[in-house]
């Protein structure tokens, strides 16, 4: 018999352990349709916003030699101007989570409950941006902070349930997830872009990116997602979806053994196309059958023991 990709638990039920996280095609119902039919197991939404908001100047996304420099300045047409966006997304067929992000606390509940409105299977929280300059990160790196922003979605969500999504910029990623846990959270998200980091052009001598610094994605960024979703899992009970420079099934199967219960895939899709979630799922389940692994719960936080 074949392994089994499904991820069940009490909280995520999704066909296969692969993700798209936010900020890849998660705007248009078009192209989260196409990503699910390539063989995602679940869809993210670009990050909501409280109100109507462009994103930085180009050039916004730079590629380095191991990953990739963004600062898109989390743009949004506000949650109030998407209608005809949810019309479209009721017709969905595909696990759906939410991501949304406030200024601050009261602005994430008034996002989160209007959005708990439109019946996403999950909200997450972006707490953790590293490319705006008034919020985001910061939110992220204060358990006090990400707590009470967590309890406040949570009194609005109903019975959606919420995934903060942590920086690894915070001092102890473990501390933060727990304050999570203890304020209601249902799930984590790990990890978001690392920095800001920035590159300079040596004929202009000036910072690539017009915000002058970006997050850091891509390869380069594994080992630092695999430690913190690995601190994540011995700090809370409530599982992860993990991700941070995931290429192929392999670099996916090390994210489970550090606890992650299901895997983003972004940055990779620049070199490998919206059809790598398909692709990759059926890499996680060859290196199963290899390592004779009958289905995922065999190997979820398996480097803990
Ligand atoms: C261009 C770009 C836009 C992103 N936009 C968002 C966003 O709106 N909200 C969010 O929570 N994360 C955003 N992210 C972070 C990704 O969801 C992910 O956490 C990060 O890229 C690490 O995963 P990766 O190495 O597989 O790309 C963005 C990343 C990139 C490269």
């Amino acid at each position: 018999m074949k392994p089994d990709l499904r991820v069940k638990n009490k909280v995520f039920d999704f066909r296969n352990p692969t993700v798209l996280p936010s900020g890849f095609f998660g705007e248009k119902f078009e192209d989260m349709k196409e990503v699910f039919d390539s063989g995602a197991g679940a869809i993210t939404l670009k990050s909501i916003g409280p109100k109507e908001k462009q994103g930085h100047p180009n050039p916004f996304i730079v590629k380095c030699d191991h990953g990739t420099l963004n600062a898109v300045g989390l743009p949004s047409p506000g949650y109030k101007n998407m209608e005809e966006f949810w019309k479209k997304m009721q017709k969905r067929n595909f696990p759906l989570i939410a991501s949304v992000y406030g200024t601050n606390v009261n602005e994430f509940a008034e996002v989160a409950e209007f959005v708990a409105g439109k019946k996403p299977d999950y909200i997450e929280l972006n707490i953790s941006c590293p490319n705006v300059e008034k919020f985001g990160m910061p939110f992220g790196c204060d358990p006090k902070i990400a707590g009470k922003i967590t309890e406040k979605v949570k009194a609005v969500a109903g019975k959606i349930p919420v995934l903060p999504k942590l920086t690894p910029q915070a001092n102890e990623i473990g501390k933060i997830a727990k304050a999570c846990e203890e304020a209601g959270a249902d799930g984590i998200t790990a990890i978001n872009s690392v920095g800001p980091g920035m590159k300079i052009n040596l004929k202009t001598k000036k910072p690539v990116l017009s915000f002058k610094k970006g997050g850091y994605t891509g390869a380069a960024i594994k080992p630092i997602a695999v430690r913190c979703i690995y601190d994540v899992y011995e700090a809370v009970e409530i599982p992860i979806i993990g991700l941070g420079g995931v290429s192929n099934g392999e670099d996916a199967v090390e994210l489970m053994l550090a606890g992650a219960s299901a895997v983003g895939l972004g940055t990779v899709l620049y070199s490998r196309g919206k059809t790598c979630f398909g692709n990759i799922a059926e890499e996680i389940r060859e290196w199963m059958v290899q390592n004779n692994v009958k289905k995922l719960g065999e190997i979820i936080g398996k480097a803990h023991e």
